[in-house]
């Protein structure tokens, strides 16, 4: 049974010395387990959710529930900000084990947890190596592996692959797919790239520019796992177009 495992109820919201809302009453759910991406034009507040839904921004109006409740979120819900801020001074293992370890794990069973996760991750081999050793897309592995360590159950990924090269981007694509089959978080994933947003989710969600009153929502009706062949199917490249068409009209 799908249960609804977050819910954001009439939330409004703009910065100090704004003319106007970014946010003006804003509700939308996500069922646990579900993959939903973000997408809408620059600077129509999709970072500044995120924030909000993490917990580092508090003083929005309008509720959010977790598991139908309303509780504290920090640290319940991981974000993973576009510089994927790996720490530069620790090696794959040990950024890997650092959520374990903040946990109250000793360093040796942290490290031996992230090992197992690490090789299912395709970073075997790479454990006593720094980050700027790593390319693009393993830095955003090791972040993600970094996220999934901490047992939560919600990730907000900002633009994570926006600076990666087309085909690593492509292979990232799958690969999170394949992750997400694994471990069936919850994600909320902002992208610029429509495309991407339709082949990675289950719904994707249109913000238009400020001030958003609703978001639109598109389920996309396609079978895991996915191809690159669904790229060429006809209902995707209509869906495409429609959400292209809703980006460029700001409905
Ligand atoms: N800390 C802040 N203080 C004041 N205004 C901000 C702050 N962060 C963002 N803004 C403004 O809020 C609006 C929404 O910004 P936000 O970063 O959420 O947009 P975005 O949709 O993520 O854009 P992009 O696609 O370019 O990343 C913009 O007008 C931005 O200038
Ligand atoms: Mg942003």
């Amino acid at each position: 049974m799908v249960a609804t495992l977050l819910e954001a109820k009439n939330i409004s919201y703009g910065y100090e010395g704004m003319s106007q809302l970014i946010f003006d009453g804003l509700s939308f759910t996500v069922q646990d387990g579900e993959f939903v991406t973000l997408v809408g034009p620059s600077g129509c507040g999709k970072t500044t959710l995120l924030h909000i839904l993490a917990g580092l921004i508090t003083d929005f109006s309008g509720n959010i529930l977790l598991d139908g409740m309303e509780v504290e979120r920090l640290g319940k819900i991981s974000l993973m900000p576009q510089q994927d801020l790996l720490l530069p001074w620790r090696t794959v293992l040990e950024n890997g084990s650092l959520p374990l370890e903040i946990k109250g794990l000793t360093k040796m069973d942290a490290q031996k947890q992230a090992r197992q996760i690490l090789i299912q991750f395709g970073l075997a081999g790479f454990e006593n190596v720094y980050p700027h050793q790593l390319s693009g897309g393993m830095r955003q592995r090791v972040a993600f592996l970094r996220s999934i360590l901490t047992g939560n159950k919600i990730f907000l990924l900002d633009e994570p692959f926006s600076a990666l090269d087309a085909l690593t981007r492509l292979k990232m694509q799958e690969w999170l797919l394949n992750m997400w089959q694994k471990f069936k978080p919850t994600i909320i994933f902002i992208t610029h790239d429509v495309e991407e947003a339709v082949f990675l989710a289950q719904r994707v969600f249109l913000l238009s520019p400020p001030p958003n009153k609703k978001i639109i929502e598109y389920p996309v009706p396609f079978f895991y796992p996915r191809s690159r062949s669904l790229l060429g199917n006809e209902n995707f490249v209509k869906l495409r177009q429609e959400i292209l068409a809703g980006l460029s009209t700001g409905e």
